[in-house]
């Protein structure tokens, strides 16, 4: 079931520089919601912009939902002066979400950035539904950029830091780290970050004989199937076409369904 309804704000506050917390009284939302799902977000009340913004759940808890994003633009910069009371419209749940899979033996979370969003949701998804404890990889450009590893540890989970200057963990990209851990198969990497990230750590889960779910970011206007404002090149046809809806048939993909040589990744990495 999908609502469309307004959300009263509990919280919105800044959790690193330009990165922030909303938290939202949502009992519907919070009923339906999956792991790996997303809302789009009504944020602004006149003509611009126009279009909801896509945002992942980062948290599902009682009858509210978190996001946790990054300005980026306008919609977002409008998001993050919101005040505690205000309410503020959101459809979904939308798309498809994790599959939680209790047969994987090992679990390993890789996040590139705010691209760690969805997965606190995630993680605690496991924990519930199998008993197993991800392990989890942070990686970003910077140390002020490294989101979630308290909560993560809160957890139990093992989390490991790779960033691109050093200035915290090992200093190194998100998929040389996965490749430190040693993947096998019966292990399941989730990833989500920049493409180039994502298909560098795919490729090491898929040549480690691992299976490899990504959480893909598109453009979106409608959330809904219909203006194919999303689509990104698959390998297979699915319903006659070689093509994804990030919105209906995502986020989340088995990355060997995604043609990412189409994707035009600066392949630096
Ligand atoms: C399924 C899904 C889940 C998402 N979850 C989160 C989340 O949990 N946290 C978060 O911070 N962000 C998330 N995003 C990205 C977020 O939707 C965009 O950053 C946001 O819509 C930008 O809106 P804006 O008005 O601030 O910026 P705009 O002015 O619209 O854009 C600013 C810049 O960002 C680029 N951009 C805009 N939207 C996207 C996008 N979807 N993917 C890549 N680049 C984009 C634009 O090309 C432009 O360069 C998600 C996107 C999708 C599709
Ligand atoms: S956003 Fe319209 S089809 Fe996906």
């Amino acid at each position: 079931m999908r609502y469309l309804v307004d959300c009263e704000i509990v919280s919105n506050s800044e959790v690193a520089s330009e990165q922030y917390r909303m938290v939202l009284e949502a009992p519907d939302l919070a009923r339906e919601a999956r792991a790996g799902q997303f809302c789009m977000l009504q944020v602004a009340d006149g003509l611009y912009p126009f279009l909801r913004r896509p945002m992942c759940f980062e948290r599902i808890f009682g009858e509210r939902i978190s996001i946790l994003y990054k300005v980026e633009g306008e919609g977002t910069r409008l998001m993050s002066r919101m005040r505690e009371g205000q309410a503020i419209g959101v459809q979904g749940p939308l798309g498809n979400g994790f599959p939680i899979d209790s047969s994987f033996k090992r679990h390993i979370i890789v996040a590139g950035g705010i691209g760690v969003a969805t997965f606190p949701g995630l993680a605690e998804a496991l924990i519930r539904a199998c008993g197993a404890i991800p392990e989890v990889i942070l990686a970003a450009r910077s140390r002020h950029l490294i989101l979630c590893g308290e909560e993560f540890r809160a957890l139990g989970c093992t989390v490991h830091v790779a960033t691109d200057d050093g200035s915290a963990g090992v200093k190194a990209y998100a998929s040389q780290m996965l490749q430190k851990l040693s993947p096998a198969p019966g292990t399941r990497v989730y990833a989500c970050g920049p493409m180039i990230m994502m298909r560098t750590t795919s490729e090491v889960a898929v040549a480690a004989g691992a299976d490899c779910l990504v959480s893909l970011e598109a453009q979106m206007a409608c959330g809904d199937g219909a203006c194919l404002g999303c689509v990104v090149a698959s390998k297979h046809e699915v319903e006659g076409e070689k093509m994804v809806r990030v919105c209906v048939d995502g986020p989340v993909f088995d990355t060997t369904l995604i043609d990412w040589e189409a994707h035009n990744t600066a392949y630096d990495r």
